[in-house]
């Protein structure tokens, strides 16, 4: 869009300037075009639906900007003979890379489908012309986030989705919804897409698939998969005639730039992180200077990291509640594996370019870079990976033995599922971990930079009060360090990186490229609110921002409501986080706190559910009487429902309520944001 406006701009500014040159109905339609450029720009924009105000726990998208004047995927289809499109609505790269892998196989299929398509970058309006292309099939690929929430990418499409009433007869679709059952809206997203375009008129051609990240996603895909391109191929009455193509989407160019040409870890414009420029976010991390970093565990064989980073002069602000986004870096010694394992020079510059020419997305990251920037900044490198890759790999691999055990994975045998749900996932492999233990696969540094998923930002619940601490953001960080069966030691990429930020003496101060992103978790407008806090473990971090704030309120002589913090750990005297700054709001009649020590009793686990329960007449009192919040963070698998159900428990119970009154009753104060929960998995 930018680019169309600029362009007509730009004509209509030189046929002002040389008017000569032009007759007079040229630049009638020169002005016209500007014109519409401008509106274009501004009108058409502005009257796209708002996405809904973000959740506390939704992420952003990481992909690089898109390019709006390739917005008509019609005109794209039409234009290449293609009669699939694969939309994904994808927060951390699941859905885009099962759209990708749909597109890849429908070649297979002898049918062409467009690059995968983010509804962000085109004009879902159009949906309904794709009736006008032949045997055409629009298949969805939608990840869940926060309350049931779609993706920030496909929200707008959503809302508008939800509030328009597009005629789509004639229109084709398959849905696969991607989710995870520890959540409460589980995989509404991918149930709202089927249900709703069936409404609009359009056609089912396969039941919609539903993706469980909590069991195997990867299985649920497979699964799904299988019945999808049989049910296409009889659904346009065309026969199963599978090709084996090359499922290359990126060539491999090997450019000889100078060095200031090459990406170095920069997220999306080059050199960024040597001229920083406002505004900052997700596309334009800021880097922070770690001005401080201490250790919070007191004794015990983990570590929990408190980290302040530096962002004065970044323009960002927050608010206690909020999450920092922090981009890490992967281990140099596995990278450095990689190069050894495939004998190839890390520093060999590289560019992978997109064979589609039609797609927005010419890159699979910033290119171009050098092998190690690729595999340090962007690419996850230590995850477990999907059967396509190891489809790929088994192309790649000598040994008969080695190339039937990756192609039983890769297949959709029963056998085959069980094989991999043990020796990659249950084994916790690696890509790395498949190539050292699977001597004779020997893919090229290129297929396994395309086959690799995009690195992740990593989430953090600040654990400071701006009202405080204007100038920093705190983290309150675990390191995360396991053995996996094969004997292996996996280390968390963010959180090991993370650990190697102390600043050290004499030496500059270490740099982490961040932003911010805004949530909902927020305290109560009215300082004399009463507030309910539950977070065991490092789901205290935004709690201390809670805390802080409050306290500050009351030093100034205000009234403050009860602020109630149940706190759990292991043990009081290992990893108590902020034992000393709690003792202190206690002394200061601010803060109450309940703590659970779990391990200290060998004979009986005490949590902060049991706690909850023990405290129930309280807390009824406080939400029923006193219009107080709730508020709950931390472990979404176990804990937060754990709560959920012992706070219904609790109304129930002093609320002389029936089980689905007690329902209904929490359910409206989630909806009034008087219970909110800010978990992860
Ligand atoms: C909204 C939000 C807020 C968050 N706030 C915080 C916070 O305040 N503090 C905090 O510490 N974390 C927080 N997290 C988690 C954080 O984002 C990271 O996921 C965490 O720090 C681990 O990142 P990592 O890169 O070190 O680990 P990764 O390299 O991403 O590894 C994590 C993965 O390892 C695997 N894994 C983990 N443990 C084991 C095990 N024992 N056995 C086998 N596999 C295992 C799992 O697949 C897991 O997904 C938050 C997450 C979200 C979404
Ligand atoms: N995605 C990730 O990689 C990642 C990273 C960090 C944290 N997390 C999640 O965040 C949570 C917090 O992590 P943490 O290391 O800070 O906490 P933690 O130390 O593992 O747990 C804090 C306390 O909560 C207790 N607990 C366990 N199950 C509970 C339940 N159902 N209800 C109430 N309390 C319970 C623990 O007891 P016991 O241990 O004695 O049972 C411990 O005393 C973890 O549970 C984990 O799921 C995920
Ligand atoms: C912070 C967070 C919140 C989530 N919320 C939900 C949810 O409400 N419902 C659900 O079914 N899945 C939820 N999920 C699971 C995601 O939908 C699932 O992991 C999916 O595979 C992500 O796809 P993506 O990588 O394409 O973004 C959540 C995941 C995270 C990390």
């Amino acid at each position: 869009m930018d680019e169309v406006a600029a362009a007509t701009g730009d004509a209509a500014a030189m046929a002002a300037a040389s008017a000569p040159m032009f007759g007079v109905l040229d630049i009638v339609l020169l002005a016209g075009m500007a014109g519409f450029g401008i509106y274009w720009v501004y009108f058409r924009n502005s009257s796209k639906p708002q996405s809904p105000p973000t959740k506390g726990y939704t992420m952003q998208p990481t992909l690089v900007a898109p390019k709006a004047n390739d917005s008509s995927f019609i005109a794209k289809m039409k234009a290449s003979g293609k009669n699939i499109v694969v939309f994904y609505g994808s927060q951390t790269g699941t859905a885009e890379e099962f759209a990708l892998r749909l597109v890849k196989e429908a070649a297979r299929y002898g049918m062409k489908a467009l690059y995968p398509a983010d509804p962000e970058e085109c004009e879902m309006e159009e949906l309904s012309k794709l009736s006008e292309i032949n045997n055409s099939l629009v298949i969805f690929c939608m990840a869940t986030y926060g309350e049931g929430d779609p993706t920030d990418n496909a929200s707008a499409f959503y809302e508008w989705l939800k509030s328009e009433e597009p005629d789509l007869t004639g229109v084709n679709y398959a849905v696969f919804g991607l989710g995870n059952k520890t959540y409460e809206h589980f995989n509404s997203m991918g149930k709202f897409f089927d249900k709703r375009l069936e409404e609009l008129g359009a056609t089912r051609v396969v039941e919609a698939g539903v993706g469980d990240d909590d069991g195997n996603m990867e299985e649920d895909f497979l699964t799904w998969k299988d019945t999808l391109w049989p049910a296409v191929l009889d659904f346009f009455g065309l026969e199963m005639n599978l090709q084996e193509i090359s499922m290359r989407q990126y060539r491999l160019e090997i450019p000889d730039v100078p060095s200031e040409k090459l990406f170095t870890g920069e997220i999306a414009r080059l050199r960024s992180y040597q001229t920083q420029r406002p505004p900052f976010d997700a596309k334009n991390p800021f880097l922070a200077q770690v001005t401080a970093w201490r250790e919070l565990h007191k004794g015990g064989d983990r570590s929990c990291m408190h980290i302040e980073l530096d962002i004065s002069n970044s323009k960002l602000r927050y608010d206690a509640g909020d999450h920092v986004a922090v981009y890490p870096v992967n281990d140099p010694a596995l990278v450095n594996r990689f190069g050894e394992l495939l004998s190839v020079d890390l520093d060999t510059q590289i560019s992978l370019v997109n064979i589609d020419d039609q797609s927005t997305k010419k890159h699979p990251f910033p290119c171009p870079c050098t092998y190690r920037t690729a595999l340090s900044h962007y690419l996850d490198i230590t995850s477990n990976p999907r059967t396509h890759v190891l489809k790929e790999l088994a192309e790649h691999t000598t040994n008969f033995e080695e190339k039937q055990k990756l192609l039983m994975m890769a297949s959709s045998s029963l056998e085959g599922k069980e094989l991999y749900q043990q020796w990659v996932l249950q084994d916790n492999r690696s890509l790395l971990h498949i190539l050292e233990d699977l001597p004779s696969c020997k893919p090229s540094l290129d297929l396994v930079c395309e086959l690799l998923t995009r690195l992740q930002s990593r989430y953090y619940s600040i654990s400071s009060s701006s009202k405080l601490h204007p100038e920093t953001v705190h983290i309150t960080a675990v390191l995360l360090k396991y053995a996996t069966p094969t004997g292996r030691i996996n280390k968390g990429v963010a959180t090991t990186w993370l650990a190697s930020k102390k600043p050290q003496p004499d030496q500059p101060p270490h740099q982490v490229p961040v932003f911010i992103r805004k949530s909902q978790f927020r305290l109560p407008a009215r300082h004399q609110t009463p507030i309910i806090m539950v977070g065991p473990g490092t789901g205290v971090a935004p709690f201390r921002g809670f805390v802080q704030e409050r306290l500050k309120v009351k030093r100034e002589g205000k009234p403050v409501g009860d602020t109630v913090l149940f706190f759990g750990c292991r043990k009081k005297t290992e990893d108590f986080l902020y034992e000393e700054e709690f003792d202190e709001s206690i002394q200061e009649g601010l803060l109450t706190l309940h703590t659970a020590f779990s391990r200290e009793q060998p004979e009986k686990k005490v949590y902060v559910t049991h706690l909850l329960k023990e405290q129930g007449e309280y807390i009824w009192r406080i939400i029923s009487e006193e219009s107080g919040h709730i508020y709950v963070c931390g472990d979404a698998r176990n804990m937060a429902r754990d709560v959920h159900d012992i706070i219904v428990d609790i109304c129930s119970k002093f609320g002389k309520l029936s089980s689905s009154e007690a329902h209904a009753f929490v359910k409206k104060l989630e909806t009034q944001r008087r219970y909110s929960a800010d978990v992860w998995s």
